[in-house]
């Protein structure tokens, strides 16, 4: 059974639907830590109701990103994790962390990557005036929202949506394709060559 943990700064709503997908048998792992830079995530009430266990390291009480990275690295590599999913991680994994994780390290991002990389993805998208957006769920490289895609799914933009409503329909799609990509590294069905990641033996199973 794989070791994963998750990093998340805020709501923690993918961070659910993985909990829940583990509890359903769903994903094959167990979740061995819950790490948030902010003290205020809700991702850590989520955390404690399920019993696992919190790791906050507040970036406000670090004077420089370096001391905060080197406190973050300790506690990751204290988890002895198989995987590390940024589930909502609002900051950029410093180099020095990526290297340390090649491949074990993914993220969720609310937008069809390469397209509106980094932050307000959403509303990114609507400002670009798009008619499809969506979510990707890819391997964390030393670039910001750049590394190999494992999955992806585009959602429509409808007329009159603003930030709020393409979020949300974004979001139940994260909610589907995070738990898809992270059984199926626990399953050993991923495979990367270059920056061309395929899933081994994917079906159209999802968590209910
Ligand atoms: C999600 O939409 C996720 O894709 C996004 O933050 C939200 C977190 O929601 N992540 C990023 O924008 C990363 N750059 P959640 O806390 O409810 O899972």
């Amino acid at each position: 059974m794989k070791r994963i943990a998750v990093l998340a700064s805020g709501r923690g709503s993918n961070f659910q639907a993985l909990i829940d997908a583990i509890g359903q048998g769903y994903i094959p792992a167990e979740c061995v830590g819950l790490v948030s830079d902010n003290p205020e995530a809700y991702a850590i009430t989520r955390a404690r109701s399920a019993g696992i266990p919190v790791f906050i390291v507040d970036y406000s009480r670090y004077s420089s990103k370096e001391d905060y990275e080197a406190a973050l690295l300790r506690v990751m590599q204290s988890l002895h994790a198989d995987l590390f999913v940024l589930a909502g991680y609002m900051r950029i994994l410093g180099a020095g962390i990526v290297r340390q994780f090649p491949g074990r390290i993914i993220n969720i991002h609310p937008a069809l990557l390469p397209s509106f990389a980094g932050l307000h993805a959403q509303r990114q998208a609507l400002e670009y005036g798009v008619k499809v957006s969506g979510c990707t769920i890819h391997f964390v490289d030393e670039g910001v929202d750049t590394g190999p895609i494992i999955v992806q799914t585009c959602v429509p933009v409808l007329p009159g949506d603003d930030e709020e409503s393409l979020s949300g329909r974004i979001l139940k799609e994260e909610h589907r394709c995070l738990p898809r990509a992270v059984r199926a590294f626990c399953e050993d069905r991923i495979r990367v060559r270059g920056r061309m990641v395929s899933i081994v033996g994917e079906d159209s199973a999802s968590p209910a």
